[in-house]
């Protein structure tokens, strides 16, 4: 594309940032849709965060997505958050506004985006949560929100999951979540459920670790979802298909938290071609072919 004095500029705040794969999402949306936007990864230390934000304004950066480690440590430095960020506790979407930057966290509408594309539903649902960690909590927030039947979080280190299941209890009304080990889960007596994979077991290069060990739980899934994307193909995932059930990946998810920052950026709609063409470029990227 032309850089000329018209050009949008937008990026990624994060540490480490040299293996994202936003750029790829942004670059190709606007090359797609035509839009005159660059997207740039910025390695941002902690102790320059403040500086990074304020820099970015002064710039006028469009908008900016924020990784790990800065997810909750930027919301001080903005000026406005979108309610749903703010229930969440982070941010990884800044769009300008005047006065700074507001704060958005597409990564759950992302998720439930990219679950809706696969048919994949949360109301009604018994939900089983892997993890209790950050994203396991914005997870569990948003399948309380999503109206899921029961939420089980279940967890490692079970008092995680209890502060969880206590904390979206009080903050989403008529949520019904329980916290509970693994070794407890044979003892659930429904029948069905969604499971959500949100702990960082398995991810490249543990390939062959899983937080859940195959057993008759697995029958009870019938749908797996990994928030992990790389390997494409987790062993939790793989457990799942073994007994039966319907997987899907963490790079739709990643897909979508994208796009939603975008048309948040630019005011504007990516359709479903145009998002799957996207994701066609980032499994090339990734160096999968299927
Ligand atoms: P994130 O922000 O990505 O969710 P996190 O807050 O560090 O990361 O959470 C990591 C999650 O993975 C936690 O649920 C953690 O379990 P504990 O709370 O018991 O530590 C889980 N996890 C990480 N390694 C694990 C392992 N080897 N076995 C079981 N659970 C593990």
């Amino acid at each position: 594309m032309k850089i000329n004095g018209k050009t949008t500029t937008c990026g990624l705040i994060g540490n480490p940032v040299e293996h994202t794969l936003s750029p790829v999402i942004h670059n190709n949306l606007a090359k797609m849709l035509g839009d005159n936007l660059v997207y740039v990864p910025f390695l941002v230390e902690n102790e320059a965060l403040e500086d990074a934000v304020k820099g970015g304004h002064a710039l006028h950066i469009r908008g900016m997505n924020v990784t790990v480690p800065h997810k909750s440590a930027v919301i001080p430095h903005l000026c406005a958050i979108d309610s749903l960020a703010e229930k969440i506790g982070a941010v990884n979407t800044l769009v300008y506004q005047k006065d700074g930057y507001k704060g958005y966290n597409t990564d759950m509408s992302g998720l439930l985006r990219a679950m809706k594309t696969e048919g994949i539903r949360i109301k009604d649902e018994n939900v089983l949560l892997l993890g209790a960690g950050g994203a396991a909590r914005a997870v569990a927030y948003l399948c309380a929100a999503e109206g899921a039947k029961k939420i089980y979080i279940c967890n490692r280190t079970l008092q995680k999951a209890e502060e969880i299941a206590a904390e979206i209890g009080e903050q989403v009304e008529g949520a019904s979540l329980v916290a509970l080990k693994y070794e407890e889960m044979e003892e659930l007596t429904e029948t069905s459920f969604l499971a959500i994979q949100c702990t960082s077991v398995g991810l490249h290069p543990n390939v062959s670790d899983v937080v859940l060990a195959d057993g008759p739980v697995y029958d009870k899934i019938h749908t797996g979802v990994d928030l992990i994307y790389r390997p494409y193909e987790t062993q939790f995932m793989k457990h799942v298909k073994a007994h039966g059930g319907k997987t899907m990946n963490g790079l739709k998810m990643l897909l979508y938290q994208g796009i939603i920052a975008y048309e948040l950026w630019n005011d504007c709609t990516v359709s479903e071609t145009q998002a799957d063409s996207i994701l066609q470029m980032m499994k090339e990227e990734m160096g999968i072919y299927e």
